[in-house]
């Protein structure tokens, strides 16, 4: 399997791939590939890769900028990220978070921030102390995991293309 960069001829499998897997998720608004469109529009997507097999995408994944406190201190955020319904719980997703969290670190990023299941971050690294919040949700489900810095303690902000 290779993990790359997106090119513009994956912008159709994206955008499939992205409905595709949000669609049976109860959390999903549907919205999760248009965020993924618009954060490319508006130059925001600042990693986007793709987990390629024999020519199928069957994964992708997006690291956008996020503020905190209104601050942009080298923080990113990870999503959306999909993995094909019948290739999940198979290493691809990790392998892509893996890369992309490789990726910032080389770029001097400060860390990367998301809203997820700890069942499924706490593998690839993240945690929550408690001290970064996003919207009324349970602090354990914004997670984070920092490069270089202090731990980060505020309010997330994801950019403009996550607002609908
Ligand atoms: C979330 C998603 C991208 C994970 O990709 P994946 O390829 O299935 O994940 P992996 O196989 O790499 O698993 C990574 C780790 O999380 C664990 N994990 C994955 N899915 C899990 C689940 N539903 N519940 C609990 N743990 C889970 C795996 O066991 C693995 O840990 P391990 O390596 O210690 O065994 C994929 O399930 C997906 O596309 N879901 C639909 C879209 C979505 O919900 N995106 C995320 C919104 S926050």
């Amino acid at each position: 399997m290779l993990i790359r960069d997106e090119t513009p001829e994956d912008f159709d499998a994206i955008h499939d791939l992205t409905s595709t897997a949000f669609k049976p998720m109860p959390y999903s608004d549907g919205t999760e590939a248009e965020i993924v469109r618009r954060l490319r529009e508006n130059g925001d997507l600042t990693i986007s890769l793709v987990a390629e097999l024999d020519g199928e995408i069957l994964g992708h994944v997006a690291f956008s900028p996020v503020a905190i406190d209104g601050a942009h201190d080298g923080w990113f955020g990870l999503g959306p990220i999909s993995v094909k319904p019948e290739r999940q719980r198979q290493g691809i997703g990790k392998a892509m978070i893996a890369r992309g969290l490789e990726l910032l670190n080389e770029m001097g990023a400060s860390g990367c921030a998301l809203i997820g299941n700890p069942d499924i971050y706490s593998r690839v690294g993240f945690s929550s102390d408690g001290q970064l919040k996003y919207l009324d949700l349970d602090t354990r489900l914004v997670q984070r995991i920092v490069f270089r810095g202090s731990p980060p303690s505020g309010t997330l902000q994801f950019a403009p293309a996550f607002e609908s």
